[in-house]
């Protein structure tokens, strides 16, 4: 089958197959609705919103009815074995969607069409196109090659690219907190890890468009912003030119003291990265937000070394003792990874003590997912027997709990600032935000709307959030 594929717009930025006056716009071969779907991390999040403005820029709009889709994407996840199980099932129902509509578009982009592109189109009825996280701006040329019927693929990696110039269109409801990327890739090499594969070498986004993508929100409503980054910390580290000196916690305290009425959050750090310079910038702006998302993956200074993680327990929990030290009740989260190759009962049990320690108020726990490619893969024994990583992530899972449910408990009572995100799912009466500690607070409505800040006294919790009464201050 051939297709002309045309675009209902060509802008400046997209030299393609613009709509010819001939041609009547409800020809079905023209694009008119993307149907998109996002996996994996935050990051992931982000890029959807790149491709729905490349894509919005075609004239080619968004539909949440993946019936009225021209074209349907998937935005995917490597990280986990899991993860990618999810997508080749959604890629099934894909097909039996196409089956009905033979001009249906599917593409895969992401980290799994970087990983396993030959296999993505092993099957002729799958999938039409493959484009990795680099390649975005290529999508409407990659479409219309589609569209005579070849496979279009492009999983090049790059050096420079960061979409700088794009503003993402937001997909989220709340218009309330958006994410901005500030970096893209990985140079870390965990020995686990495929991100540095899928998403190729670390590169910074120029201060100056990251200050006016932050500026735009604002005036677009927008009360939090989240810094986004593989690993923010190095933000910079590898001077690209033109781009002045700033170091990451320079960009964040110019984003708080540019937009004082917004908030600031960033995600993720690197234990090893994490200076004092930034922690002294957290506790100044009551607009930077006390959370630190500091993934310690192992409290074991034997296994961190096989993960080459650049760290030692005891190393770690100095950097939790300097957040504790610098900034004032700030809360502190990980991810941990139960299984890691060779990990004995002594490795596990020093991760719980870690934990313990750590006093985490929240986690994002996984067992091991051994990962082609990666240096754990090559070099390590995936010999940790299935059985045992469920009892060790229970475990962690368990004592999770705990820590989480004594962190709520010791904020019963107080009173804390809430940004407004919404109607809670379980009542209309009732609206839920996040603190500056990214705890979720539900309380009743009295009048306030998303986007207001409110101070909530705490009166009680449940496993997943704190309940509180408005109160004047
Ligand atoms: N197996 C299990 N968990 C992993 N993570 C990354 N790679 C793997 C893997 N192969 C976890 C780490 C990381 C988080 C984003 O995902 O904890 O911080
Ligand atoms: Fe993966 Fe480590 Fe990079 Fe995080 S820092 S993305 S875990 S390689």
């Amino acid at each position: 089958m051939q297709i002309i594929i045309y675009f209902k717009e060509m802008t400046s930025k997209s030299p393609h197959n613009a709509l010819p006056d001939s041609i009547r716009e409800d020809d079905s071969y023209i694009l008119r609705k993307l149907y998109i779907e996002t996996y994996g991390c935050q990051m992931n999040v982000n890029d959807s919103e790149i491709v729905v403005s490349i894509m919005k820029d075609n004239g080619v709009d968004l539909t949440s009815d993946i019936n009225q889709a021209d074209i349907i994407l998937v935005n995917t996840c490597s990280i986990r074995e899991n993860a990618e199980q999810r997508v080749w099932g959604r890629l099934d129902v894909f097909r039996q969607i196409k089956a009905k509509k033979p001009d249906l578009m599917v593409g895969v982009i992401g980290c799994m069409a970087e990983r396993l592109k030959e296999k993505l189109l092993e099957n002729e009825k799958l999938v039409d196109l493959v484009i990795g996280p680099d390649a975005y701006r290529e999508l409407p040329s990659l479409l219309q090659e589609a569209g005579t019927g070849q496979k279009a693929i492009n999983v090049l990696l790059s050096r420079e690219e960061t979409y700088a110039d794009i503003s993402p269109v937001r997909t989220d409801k709340n218009n309330v907190s958006a994410f901005v990327s500030i970096m893209r890739g990985c140079n870390n090499f965990c020995a686990y890890c495929v991100v540095p594969y899928t998403r190729g070498r670390e590169r910074s986004r120029d201060a100056g468009s990251i200050l006016r993508e932050i500026g735009e929100l604002n005036e677009q409503g927008y009360r939090e912003v989240t810094l986004l980054g593989q690993n923010v910390n190095s933000y910079r580290r590898d001077k690209l030119p033109g781009n002045g000196s700033l170091d990451f916690s320079d960009l964040l305290e110019k984003a708080a003291l540019e937009y004082p009425h917004m908030r600031f959050r960033f995600s993720t750090s690197h234990p090893r990265d994490i200076s004092d310079k930034l922690l002294h910038a957290i506790a100044r702006n009551s607009n930077i937000c006390k959370h630190i998302h500091l993934p310690a993956q192992s409290g074991s200074s034997r296994i961190l070394k096989l993960m080459n993680r650049g760290y030692t327990r005891e190393e770690y929990l100095e950097r939790i003792a300097a957040i504790r030290r610098i900034i004032k009740d700030c809360a502190i989260s990980t991810d941990i990874i139960a299984g890691f190759c060779t990990e004995t009962v002594q490795d596990h049990q020093q991760t719980l003590s870690l934990m313990e320690e750590a006093a985490y108020d929240f986690a994002f726990m996984f067992k091991y997912s051994e990962r082609p490619g990666t240096d754990a893969a090559e070099k390590l024994v995936d010999d940790v027997p299935e059985e045992v990583k469920s009892e060790r992530l229970s475990e962690i899972i368990k004592l999770q709990s705990t820590l989480s449910a004594r962190s709520k408990e010791a904020d019963t009572g107080k009173t804390v600032e809430v940004l407004v995100e919404g109607t809670s799912k379980k009542s209309e009466h009732e609206l839920y935000g996040r603190n500056s500690q990214n705890k979720v607070v539900v309380f009743p409505n009295n009048g306030f709307k998303p986007g207001d800040y409110v101070n909530v006294k705490i009166t009680r919790f449940t496993p997943a959030t704190l309940i509180g009464v408005p109160v004047q201050q």
